[in-house]
């Protein structure tokens, strides 16, 4: 399905709006209650695929899972094989999850199939490593070709068995013991991965890995009775320990997690989106309510703020243990800058979007120690370069990231036809390259640029954010 926003000359972006639940902690309150003791109501504005598939494989599992959605989620939620939702009277979600411990867990004669969701598919592996029966997982096209040997590693190490490092794969869990573990990546689905599998293991478990990842699992666990412990060391590594005498039973049931009532607060990683547009479109002034301000998420956040961007963040509070406030945006000039390091860990999921940024900033911005963004949904750093160069912005490419020749006279000039600098089945490459993140912020590219756009795959877009569209119309003035 296409889809065309237009914007109004001379008027900018404008108003209030709220965006879809935070999908990371979205999926570990399902995941997490699903194996905690007791029933747990987890509530969200709207969710996407990627969440719908959480809750579709714990079904699978044997967890009672019963969810109230609005009209449109309703819709979104039978086509992913979630056929006895009930319609909400408020258009708001709820989840409403009877764990019944990791012991509760029943096998799966069906493969588990996450959809496009890495982080579906990489917690759900930590779940099952300690189980004693064996599950298959599956994955789109996309999840397929992602790297899973990250996890079947220190999983193996710790006991459990895998037919292969990519999906599909068998796994059969043996006993697990604990493990001390250095991760070559800074991965919170790596992380998350291990301290599941360890709730089931026999002995302490340890992880550094080079710069903190974001920590949703480290919040929610201890707020399900689990004892963490967090370091930094002197190299600059970050390091969680779970003690087995403070946290684990030892025994194949787990660790009995505590059942926890949560109200998921709006996505940053959405709300990106909508800060990049405002900030790039003249006359623009925005409030985005109830987002995220997870300090392991805020890249993006310091980043723009340092390009010059007008930014504020009110209304501080503490939800269900995340910091939640309001953002506020409005039109500013950008100056070009560099990004590297643990700011890209922080930024991971906003590099598109911030690549969109960079090319209409003054100046050359270079982003360098991101090879992590070519194992994502696609190979976005091919895919931004692509992207970008198909509105006439000259881009480099590197192994590990991207210098973005801004161009700031592109912005606001409502133009029909730009120069692309790649062939045309290029453009098409990276419209039709299924990753939701790419197709946003090519749309906002094009916003920024001809005042409308047109989302090539509705679809797609709904892995993460299906009301997109919505919140641009009604930034845009129409109904
Ligand atoms: C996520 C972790 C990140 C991020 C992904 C969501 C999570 O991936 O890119 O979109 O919810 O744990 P990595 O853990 O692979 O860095």
């Amino acid at each position: 399905m296409q889809t065309k926003i237009s914007l109004k000359r001379e008027e900018g972006l404008r108003g209030e709006i709220s965006v879809p639940a935070d999908k990371s902690i979205l999926h570990r309150a399902i995941l997490f209650n699903a194996v905690a003791n007791g029933t747990a109501l987890v509530r969200a504005a709207s969710f996407g695929r990627d969440n719908l598939a959480s809750i579709r494989v714990m079904r699978q599992l044997g967890v009672d899972i019963k969810l109230s959605l609005g009209a449109e989620m309703l819709k979104l939620a039978q086509a992913e094989g979630i056929s006895d939702a009930k319609l909400s009277s408020d258009n708001e979600a709820s989840v409403e999850i009877k764990g019944g411990g990791f012991s509760g867990l029943k096998p799966s004669t069906a493969p588990l199939y996450c959809g496009n969701s890495g982080t579906t598919a990489r917690l759900l592996t930590g779940i099952l490593a300690g189980r004693p029966f064996k599950s298959t997982l599956s994955g789109d096209e996309s999840l397929t070709r992602r790297p899973f040997r990250r996890v079947v590693e220190p999983l193996t190490l710790m006991g459990a068995s895998f037919s292969g490092d990519k999906l599909p794969f068998t796994i059969s869990a043996g006993a697990l013991r604990g493990i001390d573990y250095d991760s070559p990546v800074a991965s919170a689905q790596v992380k998350s991965a291990i301290l599941l599998a360890g709730l089931q293991a026999s002995g302490d478990v340890s992880i550094s890995e080079p710069f903190c990842s974001r920590d949703h699992t480290e919040r929610l666990l201890r707020a399900q009775g689990v004892d963490l412990e967090t370091s930094e060391l002197e190299t600059g590594k970050h390091v969680v320990k779970l003690r087995h005498s403070s946290s684990c039973c030892g025994e194949t049931d787990g660790f009995k997690l505590k059942s926890i009532d949560i109200d998921v607060c709006g996505d940053f990683s959405h709300a990106a989106f909508i800060l990049v547009a405002a900030i790039l479109i003249d006359k623009s002034d925005v409030l985005v309510r109830n987002v995220g301000f997870n300090p392991t998420r805020l890249g993006l956040w310091s980043i723009l703020t340092r390009m010059g961007g007008k930014l504020e963040a009110t209304n501080h509070r503490i939800v269900g243990g995340e910091e939640v406030v309001d953002l506020r945006v409005s039109s500013s000039e950008l100056s070009c800058t560099e990004v590297k390091g643990e700011e890209v860990v922080r930024a991971i999921d906003e590099i598109p979007i911030l690549s969109v940024a960079a090319s209409f900033s003054n100046g050359v911005t270079r982003i360098r120690g991101a090879e992590e963004l070519r194992v994502k949904e696609s190979d976005r750093l091919k895919m931004i370069a692509t992207m970008l160069m198909s509105f006439g912005v000259e881009v480099e490419e590197f192994q590990d990231g991207l210098d973005i020749c801004g161009k700031p006279e592109l912005a606001n000039m409502w133009q029909r036809v730009v120069e692309a600098r790649v062939e045309k089945n290029q453009v098409e490459s990276w419209k039709k390259c299924g990753d939701h993140r790419i197709l946003m912020a090519g749309a906002v590219m094009e916003l920024i640029i001809r005042g409308e756009f047109f989302l090539p795959d509705m679809d797609v877009v709904e892995t993460s954010f299906p009301t997109f569209n919505e919140c641009f119309q009604l930034l845009s003035g129409g109904d």
